[in-house]
């Protein structure tokens, strides 16, 4: 017998629409459309070591790094489930230069605006180490009907309607948050459906791993080394030392911190005062699925949801994590102010 309490995303999406007489099912549809690129990027991820997919495209992103064939597809595969739907006006990606206005009579009609890091972590595709996707949901502020216009894209993370993440990994998951709560559901392969697998995700409110690159301690600023020596010297009945752990890819570095409890830094260095992070592609999703879940997360004085934003790809530094963990970061980080 087949067990009728497991839901699907779709079904999922459409019971939370039963709540709400006058909604209109837009999200829902869009919800549906990211899940489907993402099962296609996950059938590429996973014959990436068989396959030519492996390896650079010859092209460099517009921040300059190398981009990896699959970080290609998987941009084609976003954007054209987007595109082709009917719930979303344009798109900004990592990928790309600009945003992207589609600009078609049916999109036009859209209310909602996404921007994505269509394959995060995209060193580790070579390695068999998991690697992610990365979205945000805003609702444009130009007039329906029209073509979307920077202004949509460059909103502050507080006005984020939605936002979340796919993880191919041992299993693949996408979860999402909307303001009422974060959901998570693994890809049955059985049926190629998204399944509810983790309802209503709560980061814990104190947590033991601490996720950060240790390689440029001596080009973090002095409260942030103060923190990470502070994690290293916490007492057996405290549950110290903490564990650090960090693999590359913040979406299952995040994800793991998210439902174990944790904190992950990528902070600015000496050389890199604005951090490697990406304001609206990854630290904005990251932020609100955090405040949702509970926990809550900083460029290290400011809110990261609060931060308006000036250009579609500028950088942040980023902390994140269970409330508990942020508070003594806080605390290090007024123990040795920058000048
Ligand atoms: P992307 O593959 O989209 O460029 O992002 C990689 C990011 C992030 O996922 C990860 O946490 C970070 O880069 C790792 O950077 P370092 O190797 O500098 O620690
Ligand atoms: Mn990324
Ligand atoms: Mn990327």
């Amino acid at each position: 017998m087949m067990n009728r309490n497991v839901r699907t995303l779709d079904e999922f999406t459409i019971q939370q629409l039963r709540q709400f007489p006058h909604a209109t099912g837009e999200l829902s549809n869009l919800l549906r459309d990211i899940g489907l690129a993402a099962k296609r990027v996950n059938v590429e991820v996973n014959k990436a070591g068989l396959v030519d997919i492996l390896g650079d495209a010859d092209l460099v992103n517009v921040q300059g790094e190398d981009v990896k064939k699959l970080d290609v597809y998987a941009n084609q595969q976003f954007e054209g489930v987007l595109r082709h739907g009917i719930s979303c006006a344009g798109i900004g990606s990592e990928e790309i230069d600009d945003y992207i206005a589609f600009d078609d009579s049916v999109s036009n009609q859209s209310k909602y605006v996404v921007m994505f890091d269509p394959l995060d972590g995209s060193g580790n595709i070579d390695v068999n180490v998991s690697i992610g996707t990365i979205f945000a949901v805003y609702r444009r502020v130009s007039p329906v009907g029209g073509p979307v216009t920077r202004a949509d894209f460059l909103q502050p993370g507080v006005r984020q309607v939605a936002a979340g993440y796919v993880v191919y990994g041992s299993s693949t998951m996408l979860v999402y948050a909307t303001r009422r709560g974060v959901n998570g559901f693994t890809l049955d392969p059985s049926i190629g459906e998204f399944t509810l697998s983790h309802p209503d995700i709560r980061c814990p409110g104190q947590g033991r791993i601490y996720s950060v690159n240790h390689g440029n301690f001596f080009r973090y600023a002095p409260g942030v080394q103060a923190y990470i020596q502070r994690c290293q010297r916490k007492e057996k009945e405290d549950g110290g030392p903490y564990t650090q752990r960090y693999i590359g890819s913040m979406v299952s570095d995040l994800h793991r911190n998210l439902v174990k409890g944790g904190i992950f830094m990528y902070p600015g260095t000496t050389d890199k005062p604005g951090g490697k992070l990406r304001l609206m592609y990854e630290c904005n999703p990251f932020a609100f699925i955090m405040e949702v879940a509970g926990g809550r997360a900083t460029d290290g004085s400011r809110r990261i949801l609060d931060i308006e934003p000036t250009g579609l790809h500028q950088r942040t530094p980023l902390f994140i994590g269970s409330s508990g963990m942020m508070d003594e970061l806080e605390e290090c980080l007024a123990a040795h102010p920058i000048d």
